[in-house]
């Protein structure tokens, strides 16, 4: 006789141990005979910060040993991970997160591995190997730092989202692995790479006869296809004087060229970047000047630079930007462009390589209208350049028609930077924002007068002059008179 008993617990066993999402987690469901893998986000967000640890690159100076902060870094995101499935919930070390509302539109999320379209690699760019252009596709996550904010500005999906929330504390690492339909018989670095299953775009539309982009964004139907691991990102929330906008940036590119069986151990740093090197334009580059907040260690034999004006930067992304230009862009609403406009001049490209402190916002890029970095009267918050968050609120906003608060008593008419010393050292004037949610956090953001925000330490004992530069307030193009 069948054990009916014995059904009913396989059942309940066999039965996906995820709890019911308050967002949908991929654009489209999987066919109703797949029976491969099947993306399921971890948006189960702390509701209590993480408490403050000591990070393995506490104390590792980045611009002395970048590769040592990178590999503790990276060793790091590797404790307890299943490297088959990246599933954060899996990990017995931390916990790791997906930020809420990449599901949308042509580039959101597929059903396999939760993959959002990324830049395709043009033909070349990847090695003289590479005889065509590919697309690429990425998912990132979050630690339980991140995760706190992810929760901060999401909450549990019963109330609007609020992005005034969008402050992520000291210690919070973000990991973006980027995937490639590339061959390894076309790009050597690719042998033996992690592959992947993704429900992708048709790559034949990639080709359209007769099309004058010889790599266009298709928009054909999606199908189950075999990408590989290529690049490797990280960014950490890092609080140090020289950390312009509070960030390290890093990446690392897999080399199949590298002996041995451990896939992971064959990720090569290419690189990190603190700053924008706001002064730093094309025209010096081309003759000779090089960037003084970011170390490239690597270009893995491809001979070109991967980031604007030698900036650091990784072999996928827009040659034209840099990890922390176009993530220096995050804010919403999003107002500006994330890459500078091809036929802007020269002042006008550093509108996108100012170093703006943690925190503050990017506002409108410069056109005939607005000058670089200004506010709309409704306001705009930086999401910490959270690129994820940017996009997801937009998402949001857009299928769901809400109207999210950007709090513009928060907001700067514009941000002076010389009333911001005066101001700062009459801190009795000034009064807490509310924002009592982020006072956790090492630094909190003071208001004078609804006019100016900028980050100070606890205490605001940290409020030396020297914080800000003049060079940083040039280059921040800000008014101050
Ligand atoms: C031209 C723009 C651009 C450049 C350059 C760029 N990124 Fe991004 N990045 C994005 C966008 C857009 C997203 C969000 C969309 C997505 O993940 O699909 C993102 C997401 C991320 C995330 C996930 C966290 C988040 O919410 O932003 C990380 C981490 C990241 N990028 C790291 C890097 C690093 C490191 C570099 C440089 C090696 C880099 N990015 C260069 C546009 C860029």
């Amino acid at each position: 006789m069948r054990c009916v008993f014995c059904l009913l617990m396989s059942l309940v066993f066999a039965a996906p141990l995820y709890a019911k999402s308050p967002w949908p987690a991929s654009n489209g469901t999987p066919p109703a005979n797949w029976a491969g893998a099947v993306f399921h986000p971890n948006f189960e967000f702390p509701t209590i910060p993480a408490a403050v640890q000591r990070l393995p690159w506490d104390g590792v100076d980045f611009r002395a040993a970048p590769e040592v902060y990178l590999k503790a870094v990276l060793s790091y995101i590797l404790e307890g991970m299943d490297t088959t499935t990246w599933d954060g919930r899996t990990n017995t070390v931390r916990q790791w997160y997906h930020a809420p509302w990449m599901h949308e539109g042509f580039n959101g999320r597929e059903f396999i591995h939760g993959l959002t379209r990324e830049r395709s690699s043009r033909k070349g760019e990847l090695g003289a190997g590479q005889t065509r252009c590919y697309q690429n596709w990425s998912v990132a996550i979050a630690n339980p730092a991140g995760g706190y904010a992810y929760g901060q500005v999401w909450g549990n999906g019963t109330a609007l989202p609020d992005p005034r929330n969008s402050l992520f504390g000291q210690g919070t690492v973000f990991v973006k692995l980027l995937f490639t339909q590339a061959p390894a018989s076309e790009v050597s670095l690719l042998e033996g790479a992690p592959e992947w299953e993704a429900n992708i775009h048709d790559p034949s539309d990639l080709y359209p006869p007769n099309s004058a982009d010889a790599c266009p964004s298709n928009r054909g139907r999606r199908f189950p296809q075999k990408v590989r691991l290529l690049q490797f990102d990280v960014a950490v929330r890092h609080d140090a004087r020289e950390v312009a906008k509070g960030w390290v940036y890093g990446t690392f590119v897999y080399d199949g060229r590298i002996a041995g069986d451990d896939a992971w151990a064959k990720l090569k740093p290419v690189g990190l970047a603190w700053g924008n090197d706001p002064a730093l334009t094309d025209s010096a580059a081309a003759k000779g000047a090089q960037p003084k907040e970011s170390i490239v260690l690597s270009d893995f034999g491809l001979g070109r630079h991967f980031g604007r004006g030698g900036r650091m930067n990784g072999p996928i992304d827009n040659q034209k930007s840099a990890c922390l230009s176009c993530h220096g862009t995050a804010q919403y609403q999003s107002i500006a462009q994330v890459v500078p406009p091809d036929d802007a001049p020269e002042k006008d490209v550093l509108c996108w390589f100012r170093n703006l402190p943690h925190g503050i916002a990017f506002g409108y890029g410069p056109d005939k209208d607005h000058a670089c970095g200004a506010f709309p009267k409704t306001g705009v918050v930086s999401t910490d350049t959270s690129l994820q968050i940017a996009i997801g609120l937009k998402n949001y906003a857009h299928a769901t028609g809400a109207h999210l608060p950007t709090a513009p008593e928060a907001i700067p008419s514009e941000m002076q930077v010389v009333e911001a010393r005066r101001a700062a050292r009459a801190l009795e004037n000034w009064r807490a924002l509310s924002v009592v949610r982020r006072s956790w956090i090492l630094e909190r953001t003071v208001i004078d007068r609804g006019v100016l925000i900028m980050p100070i330490h606890r205490g605001g004992t940290d409020l030396s002059d020297d914080r800000f530069t003049p060079e940083e307030s040039n280059g921040r193009t800000l008014d101050t008179k």
